[in-house]
């Protein structure tokens, strides 16, 4: 039976033992999107021991950062600093991975200038402002940006991309009927809803080739009445694994990533990732309040669980994954 400190592949990418880091927003990049020695510094000392990191959540286009010092993979421009996070990851021996996104109408025309745009002009609850719906036009310009910024992680030297589709940004919004009002090709039935993000994931898919890991970062429940239950994201897990998602990333919630029902116990979504798990045959990644690396252990040998992300206790300790090997499960 693997435990956490057992090899495995996502994709193409050999992955050294079971621990992630998963993506999580710094806000300390420049107004332009630009990445700095910080996070140069930041990522690369969170890589010691490390199985897989993945970069925080940056947008693949200007109307799409929901922060105003949010990372972007907008722009060549971007290249330099990205490609100096890649190699101080590769340097302390992990794999590294960047969450592209766009934020639908998780923004605001204070920090865009601009009305922000969504599947339809409903606001996920908690918002400041109603979105513009996207065209049909401007649906098939996004997809070309998410390409754009998948073959610009390529040329940056990342190991994959993470498509997200969680914590209710745009791609979450196109798939809750909570937010996805449209009734064309890209609203209506879950069929629909589901046909953007998998288009996005196909076109990134064919745009980076097999020797680039694609991941989908899946929200199991929305946490909002209206929203997405886990009924519903079984079935999306399932058509992005068949689509060819080398790894499925279960998170949750529609209003950010940690939403107060879920909070309380540790490996909060761990039921959802296992319902999700049985459904599908690549790799599940799970997040949640998990800090104790033999609990971690569990999940891996008894639970299910093929990689085990841990947030802010790595944020809090650095060398979280070095520790975890002095704890007896190692
Ligand atoms: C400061 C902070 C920033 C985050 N930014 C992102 C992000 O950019 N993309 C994402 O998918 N999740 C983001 N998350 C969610 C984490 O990836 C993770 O799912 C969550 O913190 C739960 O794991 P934990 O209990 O181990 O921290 C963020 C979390 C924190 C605490």
């Amino acid at each position: 039976m693997p435990g956490l400190f057992d090899p495995i592949s996502v994709g193409p990418m050999f992955v050294r033992n079971r621990i992630v880091m998963p993506p999580m927003a710094n806000n300390k990049a420049t107004e332009e999107g630009l990445a700095t020695e910080w996070h140069v510094d930041h990522y690369g000392r969170r890589a010691a021991g490390l199985g897989l990191m993945i970069v925080e959540h940056s947008y693949v286009r200007r109307d799409g950062r929901a922060h105003k010092n949010q990372l972007g993979i907008h722009d060549d421009g971007v290249l330099e600093g990205l490609s100096k996070i890649v190699a101080a990851v590769h340097q302390a021996g992990a794999p590294i991975v960047i969450q592209i996104t766009h934020a639908g109408s998780r923004t605001s025309s204070q920090i865009l200038g601009q009305q922000p745009l969504g599947p339809s002009d409903v606001r996920v609850p908690g918002d400041v402002e109603d979105p513009r719906p996207f065209t049909l036009e401007e649906i098939d310009a996004l997809v070309g940006d998410f390409v754009s910024a998948a073959r610009r992680a390529k040329a940056a030297g990342f190991d994959g991309v993470e498509v997200h589709m969680a914590h209710g940004y745009l791609l979450n919004q196109f798939l809750s009927s909570y937010t996805n009002r449209r009734a064309d090709a890209y609203g209506g039935s879950p069929e629909k809803r589901l046909a953007l993000p998998l288009r996005i994931l196909r076109a990134a898919k064919e745009a980076v080739g097999k020797e680039m890991a694609v991941m989908v970062r899946l929200g199991a429940d929305d946490g909002v009445e209206g929203g997405l239950t886990i009924k519903d994201t079984v079935p999306i897990a399932q058509a992005l694994a068949d689509a060819g998602a080398d790894a499925i990333d279960v998170s949750g919630g529609f209003q950010g990533s940690r939403p107060p029902q879920f909070q309380g116990q540790p490996g909060y979504f761990v039921p959802l990732a296992i319902e999700i798990k049985r459904a599908v045959k690549v790799p599940l990644v799970v997040a949640g309040g998990i800090t104790d690396p033999v609990y971690a252990d569990e999940l891996v040998q008894y639970r299910d669980t093929d990689l085990v992300a841990v947030g802010r206790a790595m944020l809090a300790d650095p060398m979280w994954a070095v520790k975890a090997r002095f704890t007896g499960c190692g």
